[in-house]
């Protein structure tokens, strides 16, 4: 074992005590119902799942995609909770109105998509940057359903001051979680999460927060847990998707190399079926499949190398040739 690997197992052992709630990250075209299915049916370490967003599409309609990955059939046992995207009350009443005939009971509002398609429509962060519109539709939600109503939020468009403006209106309203990305719409995903940020939002908010960003390893919590004292609960996005075994790992499991390749293996075995079955057209799932190891490549000792015949790959017969040399013994 490697001092680094060591130093990581202490820092698991000392801190993760067993009380860490993590949730997964909505990740639209990567955490869809089938790798949610995978997943939990792998791993089952995943506290909540959360659904990637719901909008309204053409015509005023859900596009059937969207709407085949909240149906209730695709979720079945899986701790799952749908998120909707909205600009104003109306776009809100029908994903609400949707959501309800499904039977859900909890809702997350996205307020931090950082798309300028989403933002300048009013959408995600665009929403939050919107004092009067926010309040009409957190009224509309809160006073008109009955859901357990989340919200998933970032610092703001441009400016990362914005929050703590905001901060009083969502402070209004009896959300079950505050779930922060501390980033910038404009700085979509790059550079580092603000973790200042959050601990002085946690502070100034004086209530609990979920803290999402940039979580790879146990050190990156410890050194949260350090700033804002409580804080266990986690909502992790990319890290799961480049290892699925993170969250077991973050609760205390431990595994040897050979686990840890077999149960990535089988967990691919299982995605790869499932698409199979579910897609049909061979091309979507060759699609899929490059999407998946767009990430998946990276927990491996040279992603490039694993990568790049995968992504040369124009047909799946050839793809069911490459994949087995990278996931054996
Ligand atoms: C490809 C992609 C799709 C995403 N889709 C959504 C989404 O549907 N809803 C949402 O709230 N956030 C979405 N996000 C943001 C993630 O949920 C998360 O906030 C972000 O990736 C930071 O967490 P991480 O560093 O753990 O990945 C998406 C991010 C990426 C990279």
């Amino acid at each position: 074992m490697g001092l680094a690997t060591f130093v990581c197992k202490i820092v698991i052992n000392v801190f993760m005590s067993g009380k860490e709630i993590i949730d997964l990250a909505p990740l639209q075209g990567f955490t869809d119902f089938v790798f949610r299915r995978c997943h939990h049916q792998v791993f089952g370490s995943i506290d909540t799942y959360y659904i990637p967003y719901l909008s309204v599409g053409k015509g005023k309609k859900i596009r059937n995609s969207q709407y085949r990955d909240v149906l209730p059939e695709n979720n079945q046992g899986i701790p799952v909770v749908p998120q909707v995207l909205c600009a104003n009350v109306d776009e809100l009443r029908l994903l609400a109105d949707e959501l309800k005939q499904l039977n859900y009971p909890s809702v997350n509002l996205n307020l931090g998509c950082p798309y300028p398609m989403a933002t300048k429509r009013g959408r995600g962060t665009g929403l939050l940057e919107n004092d009067e519109m926010l309040r009409a539709v957190l009224d509309c939600l809160f006073s008109d359903y009955d859901f357990q109503v989340s919200v998933k939020f970032r610092s703001g468009l441009v400016d990362d001051q914005t929050i703590f403006k905001e901060m009083d209106t969502l402070a209004a309203y009896p959300f079950s979680q505050l779930i922060f990305h501390p980033r910038t719409a404009k700085q979509m995903y790059k550079g580092q999460a603000n973790r200042d940020l959050f601990v002085r939002l946690s502070n100034e908010m004086n209530r609990p927060l979920v803290y999402n960003g940039d979580l790879v390893n146990a050190g990156d919590l410890d050194a949260i847990q350090q700033a804002v004292a409580g804080q266990h609960h986690w909502m992790i996005g990319r890290g799961v998707l480049i290892n699925p075994l993170l969250v077991n790992q973050l609760k205390g499991e431990e595994f040897s190399d050979d686990q840890e390749l077999n149960l990535k293996a089988q967990f691919h075995q299982l995605l790869l079926d499932n698409y199979r079955e579910v897609l049909q057209d061979d091309g979507h799932v060759l699609l899929k499949m490059k999407q998946f190891w767009s990430y998946f490549s990276q927990s491996f000792e040279n992603p490039a190398k694993v990568f790049k015949p995968i992504k040369k790959a124009t047909k799946l017969a050839r793809y069911m040739e490459i994949y087995p040399s990278i996931l054996s013994m």
